[in-house]
């Protein structure tokens, strides 16, 4: 398959020397089960390139698992990973098989790699080297054929020189690597990837807008771009839907962009209602800018994966609790602490915290999300996004005493998002 046909079909688009490299590297590799590591910033594209490599080595047909590492519990991460046998802990009603023999013959995907709990890190060492594995509570070994890719937007060996990373591990995973730069270091890819943002939107809302000007063009390149692809596929969506048959200049690109760094202000907010407020509202009503809620949720759908992995380790920590309270103190103290019920387990698969297991390479993103959170809060109240975000980072900050690299560590977010939160919650 000749480059440009395979950057077409696995959704790489770009340019640039780096993302020619990239996608040469992955040709390079397809057909052989290679461990590969992926590394680059949140949004650079580490999913769709760990997509593209599964589709293209030999395992297509079978499944890719994508566990995030970082937003399973360390107490009952081992379990997710390797399964664990019937009684092997309180709640542990039927044996479960962990994710890899769930990938069996398949690829697995260890995304955020850098957050595994080091005591974990020795057991998935010896899974990549010899394919075997005990689950919880057994002393029977178990074998998968698994292919690994692992990502991480962390500098791993950084983690290694700290001590929070097994340079054993690092090696093992290192076997190749691929970097995906920042979008603002290859700044020839950002042009053609917006226009195939533009061209996917405007036929999904049947809406265009009409053109941009050359100074608009230059800013969209020099613009910096912290949230990477992710962050110019969101813009490119607002325009499309909000600028429908307007011509962008400078000035109003400017407030897109803008905006995004004051999340939660809508000072910045374009104001988009075109329509006269009298068409669509009785008098005894102030006009709604649709335009305005339309962007907020699209901002807050960027916010939707963080706000998960608070939800899962909220979760864990408050069933846990509870579970441990309602039991007599003589067998609470027989409890080891890594043990959790089965149905927080449950509760947190059905609603899609830590794992996604996806066959081939669709990638159902939004309506997956969608249906996850609201088989999830069938049955509970729900509190707005506000309250649950900012009683969650709270109760981390109070935790860690004021720590806000330890908070936002806890909180599966980064330090960036949690400072950002902390301004728009006027917390301190
Ligand atoms: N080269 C590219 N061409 C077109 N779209 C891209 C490209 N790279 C990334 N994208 C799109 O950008 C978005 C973010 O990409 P992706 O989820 O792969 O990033 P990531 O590196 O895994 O981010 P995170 O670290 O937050 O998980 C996705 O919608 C993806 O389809
Ligand atoms: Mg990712």
């Amino acid at each position: 398959m000749d480059r440009q046909v395979f950057q077409e079909k696995f959704g790489l688009t770009g340019e640039s020397i780096a993302i020619k490299q990239v996608v040469d590297k992955i040709m390079q590799i397809s057909g052989t089960d290679i461990t590969v590591l992926l590394q680059g910033e949140s949004g650079v594209g580490k999913d769709v390139t760990a997509r593209a490599i599964h589709s293209t080595s030999k395992r297509k047909h079978k499944d890719l698992v994508i566990v995030n590492c970082g937003a399973i519990p360390e107490g009952i991460i081992e379990s997710e990973l390797f399964g664990h046998e019937k009684g092997s802990f309180t709640g542990a009603h039927e044996s479960r098989k962990g994710y890899f023999e769930k990938a069996d013959g398949g690829t697995i995907f260890l995304d955020e790699i850098g957050d595994t709990p080091k005591n974990i890190q020795v057991k998935l060492l010896r899974v990549l080297e010899s394919g075997e594995f005990f689950r919880v509570g057994s002393s029977k070994m178990y074998t998968a054929d698994v292919r690994v890719i692992a990502a991480t937007n962390k500098d791993l060996w950084e983690l290694v020189d700290e001590g929070s990373f097994r340079e054993d591990l690092y090696y093992r995973l290192d076997t190749v690597k691929i970097k995906l730069p920042p979008l603002r270091d290859r700044k020839e890819d950002i042009i053609p990837i917006f226009r195939s943002f533009v061209t996917e939107f405007s036929s999904k809302y049947d809406s265009v807008f009409q053109g941009f000007s050359d100074e608009a063009k230059e800013l969209l390149v020099s613009y910096r771009w912290p949230g990477n692809v992710r962050e110019l596929r969101n813009v490119a969506e607002q325009l499309v839907v909000l600028e429908k048959s307007q011509f962008i200049d400078k000035d109003r690109l400017q407030k897109y962009l803008k905006g995004r760094q004051f999340h939660g202000s809508t000072d910045n907010l374009p104001v988009l209602s075109r329509r006269e407020p009298e068409n669509d509202f009785t008098n005894d009503h102030p006009p709604v800018d649709m335009g305005i809620i339309y962007r907020a949720l699209l901002e807050m759908r960027t916010d939707i994966s963080d706000l998960k992995k608070m939800i899962a380790k909220f979760l864990y920590s408050s069933f846990a609790e509870k579970e441990m309270k309602a039991l007599p103190a003589s067998i609470t103290r027989t409890i080891d602490p890594n043990d959790v019920s089965s149905h927080i387990r449950e509760q947190m698969d059905n609603a899609g915290l830590g794992i996604r297991s996806v066959e081939n390479s669709s990638q159902p993103e939004i309506e997956e999300e969608d249906d996850e959170i609201e088989s999830f809060f069938a049955d509970k109240e729900i509190p707005s996004i506000e309250e649950a975000e900012k009683i969650l980072i709270e109760l981390a900050l109070k935790r860690f005493e004021g720590n806000r690299r330890k908070a936002s560590e806890a909180l599966g977010v980064s330090e960036r998002t949690l400072y950002r939160k902390l301004d728009q919650y006027g917390l301190q």
